[in-house]
């Protein structure tokens, strides 16, 4: 599963669609010593997306591009090219990538999903996890390939269900465990 590094950092893409939480978890897991990958790129569909900040805060570039049609996805291509990315991280990204797209990054994309996979694919998972009177719930981080949710899991964490929990108090224990988890699957990809 690791991808070889040499001793070079990774130069990494992040892409949001929303609040970006789990992108500034990343910037600065990118900025600790132990870390592989520095963030030189943030990609958005949504150009109200609030992580959108912290392109500002931390001066890293950022482009949005609707990701509505294969030229789009082209462009988005050529950016990622042009800024030497080597790894991309989907972090709340709610667009689904083309398989072209995902050939042409085969194995170097990674996504986090907040449930115990393969359990609860696609959305509303704490709502489903909840509804199915689930005990746990959780986060995954797996490699990214052509079908939804679907490729190899890298790393999970377990979140136990409480009777008073409704979808929102789930997702904020998960999310808070989202941010740790994201950083220590890198780390694991890369054999660290
Ligand atoms: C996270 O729960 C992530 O797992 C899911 O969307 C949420 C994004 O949160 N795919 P944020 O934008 O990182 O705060």
């Amino acid at each position: 599963m690791a991808i070889s590094t040499g001793s070079k950092v990774i130069r990494t893409a992040v892409f949001i669609s929303g609040t970006g939480s789990n992108l500034k978890s990343l910037i600065k897991f990118s900025k600790l010593k132990i870390s592989p990958i520095s963030i030189n790129l943030i990609v958005s569909n949504n150009t109200k997306s609030k992580g959108l900040k912290y392109a500002n805060i931390f001066k890293i570039k950022k482009k949005i591009f609707t990701f509505k049609n294969k030229t789009d996805e082209k462009k988005i291509l050529v950016e990622l090219k042009k800024n030497k990315i080597d790894l991309i991280c989907l972090a709340g990204f709610m667009k689904i990538l083309s398989k072209t797209f995902i050939k042409n990054f085969k194995g170097r994309i990674l996504n986090i999903h907040p449930s115990l996979l393969p359990k609860f694919k696609g959305l509303n998972t704490h709502e489903r996890a909840i509804n199915k009177k689930e005990k746990y719930s959780g986060c995954t981080v797996h490699f990214v390939n052509s079908k939804l949710d679907s490729g190899k899991i890298i790393l999970q964490k377990k979140v136990k269900i409480k009777k008073s929990d409704t979808p929102k108090t789930l997702a904020k224990r998960i999310l808070s465990q989202e941010h740790r988890l994201y950083p220590k699957a890198i780390l694991k990809v890369f054999n660290l």
